[in-house]
């Protein structure tokens, strides 16, 4: 098992996911304070196992903070997104660089077939899993001029081959990944209550019905 995202390997897989989470925690910060508090308030492990919606807590996240839970045995990441970065995501250039913008390809509910890939713009959920071969993306929210390429507006880096993807999970153009990353099944229950594996009343929607986890 990989324990470090700086060295992880192609063989890297969501199965060594929490070695990774707890890394990538090193490099960010945010989440590797967040993650012991949402990891206290988990359901138990039978539950989580059984595949049964998971309650997520939102009220101490912080704006361009991350939480990681789990929910069937895969990384669910939650990002409360800040107005800026809410507004980077609807630029032109970085639109782009992006390989599928509008989210033409099913990787989504219908109700995240949108801008923001989400219910609510501030809240970006996704399934923290690589659509190139599995590997957990690091959360780099931050625009840097240099890094992991030129003119990073801020999103999720695969340390496996490389791919990019934007605070949507959208992918970049010309990376290993072919597809953004997948949006599963949740609804709100209250405004700061997220609910994983339901949906809004009246839809359907399944992660299996996705392209490509
Ligand atoms: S698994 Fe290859 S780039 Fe992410």
């Amino acid at each position: 098992m990989s324990s470090h995202a700086g060295t992880a390997g192609p063989q890297t897989t969501k199965r060594d996911f929490l070695g990774l989470v707890t890394a990538a925690g090193a490099g960010i910060g945010v989440a590797a304070i967040v993650w012991p508090f949402i990891d206290s308030m988990n359901p138990s492990a039978d539950v989580i196992a059984a595949g049964a919606p998971i309650d997520v807590d939102l009220s101490k996240l912080e704006p361009g903070q991350q939480i990681v839970v789990l929910w069937r045995g895969s990384p669910m990441l939650i990002v409360n997104r800040t107005p800026d970065a809410l507004k980077t995501l609807q630029s032109p250039n970085l639109l782009s660089r992006l390989s599928d913008p509008n989210s033409t390809v099913m990787q989504q509910p219908p109700y995240a077939e949108n801008w923001h890939r989400s219910v609510k713009p501030q809240y970006a959920v996704l399934v923290g899993i690589c659509t190139h071969l599995g590997c957990l993306p690091g959360y780099m929210p931050n625009p840097d001029p240099t890094t992991p390429m030129p003119n990073w507006p801020g999103g999720y880096f695969c340390p496996c081959h490389g791919s990019k993807y934007d605070l949507a999970g959208r992918v970049y153009s010309g990376v290993p990944a072919p597809y953004n990353l997948p949006v599963p099944p949740y609804r709100f229950v209250n405004d700061k209550t997220l609910r994983i594996g339901e949906n809004p009343p009246g839809v359907i929607f399944a992660l299996t019905s996705v392209v490509q986890m």
